[in-house]
């Protein structure tokens, strides 16, 4: 599978976001961090900001609710215009019916879990989803080092996938890096989603082809 790069602007300068989207024009997907303080203690942008990185992105927008009442909130994020909005599992009531709402709305729909959350229980909801990230560090900020630990969860979830038949993306998201992208690319990963590697890199473009290309050398 061809490896997806989605830079996190969580780690760019909100101040002046469309130069810093600029930097990285040659990804695939530019991922959208919407923290709301409740759901992890700490808080970013809201539909309003979401709309406009929309508008002058020259690359789809993946949008990352790290929000509670998902159910409530998560749809307006479709209608901001992300062609990807993923939520959490932990703060959906009825995960199902709002995976169908996000792809009704013409979002492709993604299902997130933290470190400790099981994945399995959400397996059967995979032919509803377009991606299920799994979180390879505790959701909230930038910097963290990469959890090995979760990498079984990515390998279940690409198993059941394939074993389906079903063309679901397996994102991973938290400290990923020129050192630790290609075994979660060997666990099955196929976007990946990187902060500080990205923006904390002089030549952010360059960064983002270098990992491409360990992702796609190690991809099973
Ligand atoms: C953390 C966010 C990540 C964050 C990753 O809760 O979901 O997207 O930006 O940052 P790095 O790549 O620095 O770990
Ligand atoms: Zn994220």
């Amino acid at each position: 599978m061809h490896p997806l790069i989605a830079p996190s602007i969580l780690a760019a300068d909100y101040v002046n976001l469309e130069t810093e989207i600029r930097r990285v024009a040659n990804a695939d997907w530019l991922h959208v961090d919407v923290m709301d303080n409740h759901f992890v203690p700490n808080l970013t942008i809201g539909p309003p900001v979401v709309e406009r990185v929309v508008a002058v992105s020259p690359i789809p927008v993946d949008a990352h609710l790290m929000i509670t009442d998902a159910d409530r909130w998560a749809p307006g994020y479709a209608e901001a215009g992300a062609a990807s909005v993923t939520f959490h599992a932990e703060a959906a009531e009825n995960p199902r019916r709002l995976a169908r709402e996000l792809r009704r709305l013409g979002a492709r729909a993604g299902l997130a879990v933290k470190p400790d959350t099981d994945v399995e229980p959400y397996l059967e909801l995979l032919g509803d989803l377009d991606m299920v990230l799994v979180m390879t560090v505790e959701p909230g900020f930038g910097g963290q080092e990469f959890l090995d630990r979760v990498l079984p969860k990515v390998r279940r979830v690409r198993e059941a996938a394939s074993a389906s038949g079903l063309d679901v993306w397996v994102q991973v998201d938290g400290g990923v890096s020129a050192a630790t992208i290609e075994r979660a690319a060997d666990a099955g990963a196929n976007v990946f989603v990187a902060g500080t590697a990205v923006y904390g890199a002089e030549d952010a473009a360059a960064a983002v082809e270098e990992l491409r290309a360990l992702a796609a050398g190690a991809a099973h």
